[in-house]
């Protein structure tokens, strides 16, 4: 079976490309998505991409995971949940799947309340500030994990 990687993105990364050009880039969501599914391809793996700006929706796709044994793997930029939610860092453990964080921009050379993150204990990796190159990074080691 080829391994499978689920990709999640939380809230306002559908506005990709729209949103703060200067600080992520001009890429777009569907660029994301182009990214991971060649990433994953190029390694015979599957890339699942979801986006949402629902964290109840979010939980319950990582729940469903634990739940179905449907993936091998979780990719998440968890975008501002990341600062703030102990309930999405509490879900991600709870499939016993490796995590890898991803971040666009690098959260460390902005404001302080991006400094911290409640992912990154869990994660098995994290990669900020690569653009959304860092996606495919964060793939290609997934598919190495799985
Ligand atoms: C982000 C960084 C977060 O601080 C921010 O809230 C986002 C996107 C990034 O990809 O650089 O929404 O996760």
């Amino acid at each position: 079976m080829s391994p499978r990687v689920l990709v999640l993105n939380g809230p306002n990364l559908n506005m990709l490309g729209v949103r703060q050009p200067e600080v992520y880039g001009r890429n777009s969501y569907a660029d994301i998505v182009a990214v991971c599914e060649r990433a994953a391809e190029a390694r015979g793996a599957v890339a699942e991409v979801r986006q949402t700006n629902d964290e109840a929706e979010m939980i319950g796709w990582i729940h469903a995971v634990a739940r179905e044994k449907s993936f091998d793997a979780i990719v998440i930029n968890p975008a501002a949940w990341t600062h703030t939610s102990v309930a999405l860092a509490d879900a991600l453990v709870i499939p016993e799947v490796p995590v890898f964080e991803v971040h666009i921009s690098n959260v460390h050379a902005r404001e302080a309340f991006r400094h911290h993150s409640y992912v990154s204990p869990i994660a098995a990796g994290v990669i900020a500030g690569f653009g959304i190159a860092g996606y495919g990074h964060a793939v290609d080691r997934a598919v190495d994990r799985a």
